[in-house]
C-alpha cells in the first residue's frame, strides 16, 4: 500500500520517533559530508496554491541532497479544482512523478489527492493542519532538550493549522501541550478530543487556556505563529485586535521561570504575535527550526518512497 503523509494523528508514536531518528541520522551524515543519495532518480511534484519559503525550498534542496528532482508547480500554473479537478490533477501526476507535496487551501483536497493519486501524497500545510512543521519542531525540542516525554510546551495565539499538528503531535509523544487562545480563536474540538485521548495512552496531557501569563509560567517552551494565516486576509483587523495579549514580548516570557526555547513555524510577523528582541534573543530557537524542516522532510520523504 502506498503511503501517505497526511496528517501526524495518522500514525503511532513508534513511527514518529522512527521518523524523527531517521531526520537525526540524516542531518548528521549531510553535516558530516556523508549524504547518500537514497532517492537517487525519484521525483517529486509540489502544488502550492499558497506562498511558500521554507515548504518549497527545503523539500526542492532535500530531494536534491537525497539524488531525486523536485518541480514546483506554482499556484498560477494548476489551479487546482479550478482550471481542472482534484482527482485528475491527481492521476495526472501519479503519470509523471513518483510522489506529491501539495500545500492548499481546503483540508479535503490534499486528502482528495491522496485518494485518487496511486503515488503518495504529503501534506505541506492546509488551512486544517501543518504536520511536515510539527515535525520540524518535535525534532528542534528533542535536539535541544534530549527528551519529548513531559515536555511542557505552550502554544500562545490562533487555534489554527499550525496548533493542531503541535496538539496531535505533542500528545502522542507525551508531551504536556497547552494552547492559549483568545475564546473566539479555539483549535478544532474533535482535534483536542483526539489529542486528548492520545496524550491519555501516551502519558501527556492537553490543556486550553484563554489565559496567557498562566499558560507561560508552566511551559518549559513557548510558540506561537501568525494571528492571521494565508487565506483570512479579510479578518485581520479584527483578528489584529483580539491577539495582543498573546504577544510574545519579553514581559511574557519573563514570567515563565522554565522556559528554555521559544519556536516559531516563521514566516514572523514581528511586532505582532512575537517581538524582535524575543525572536532575534537568547532563547530563540527559530532558525534552528526551520533548519528543521529540510531533514525532518528528507526523512519523511524517504519513508514514503521507501521501496
Ligand atoms: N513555516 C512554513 O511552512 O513556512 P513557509 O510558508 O515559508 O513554507
Ligand atoms: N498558520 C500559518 C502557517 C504558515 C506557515 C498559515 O497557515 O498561514
Amino acid at each position: 500500500m502506498k503511503r501517505d503523509f497526511l496528517d501526524l494523528g495518522d500514525f503511532d508514536a513508534a513511527r514518529i520517533g522512527q521518523l524523527l531518528a531517521l531526520a537525526r541520522e540524516l542531518k548528521a551524515a549531510l553535516r558530516a559530508g556523508r549524504a547518500e543519495p537514497l532517492l537517487a532518480g525519484r521525483s517529486l511534484a509540489m502544488i502550492f496554491q499558497k506562498p511558500s519559503l521554507r515548504t518549497r525550498v527545503s523539500f526542492e534542496m532535500g530531494m536534491y541532497q537525497l539524488g531525486g528532482h523536485a518541480l514546483y508547480l506554482s499556484p498560477d500554473e494548476i489551479r487546482i479544482g479550478e482550471r481542472e479537478s482534484v482527482p485528475d490533477v491527481a492521476r495526472v501526476l501519479s503519470r509523471y512523478v513518483d510522489a506529491i507535496m501539495a500545500r492548499v487551501f481546503a483540508h479535503a483536497h490534499v486528502q482528495q489527492l491522496a485518494e485518487w493519486a496511486s503515488v503518495p501524497v504529503i501534506n505541506g500545510l492546509s488551512d486544517y493542519s501543518h504536520p511536515c512543521q510539527a515535525m520540524a519542531d518535535l525534532l528542534t525540542i528533542l535536539e535541544k532538550l534530549g527528551t519529548l516525554r513531559d515536555v511542557r510546551l505552550t502554544y500562545l495565539g490562533d487555534g489554527n493549522n499550525v496548533l493542531h499538528s503541535l496538539l496531535v503531535g505533542g500528545a502522542l509523544m507525551g508531551m504536556h501541550v497547552v494552547g492559549a487562545t483568545p475564546p473566539d480563536y479555539c483549535p478544532d474540538p474533535d482535534t483536542v478530543t483526539l489529542a486528548e485521548g492520545l496524550a491519555e495512552q501516551a502519558g501527556g496531557s492537553i490543556r486550553l487556556t484563554h489565559d496567557p501569563v498562566a499558560a507561560v509560567r508552566e511551559a518549559d517552551v513557548l510558540y506561537t505563529d501568525t494571528w492571521t494565516s494565508m487565506g483570512q486576509e479579510e479578518e485581520a483587523q479584527r483578528r489584529n485586535a483580539a491577539f495582543p495579549p498573546f504577544q510574545i514580548n519579553e514581559e511574557l516570557v519573563a514570567e515563565g521561570p522554565s522556559i528554555a526555547g521559544i519556536m516559531h513555524c516563521l514566516p514572523a510577523h514581528r511586532g505582532q504575535e512575537i517581538t524582535d528582541p524575543v525572536a532575534d534573543g537568547p532563547l530563540s530557537w527559530l532558525f534552528d527550526q526551520a533548519e528543521n524542516r529540510l531533514h525532518a522532510q528528507k526523512a519523511i520523504l524517504v519513508h514514503v518512497l521507501e521501496e
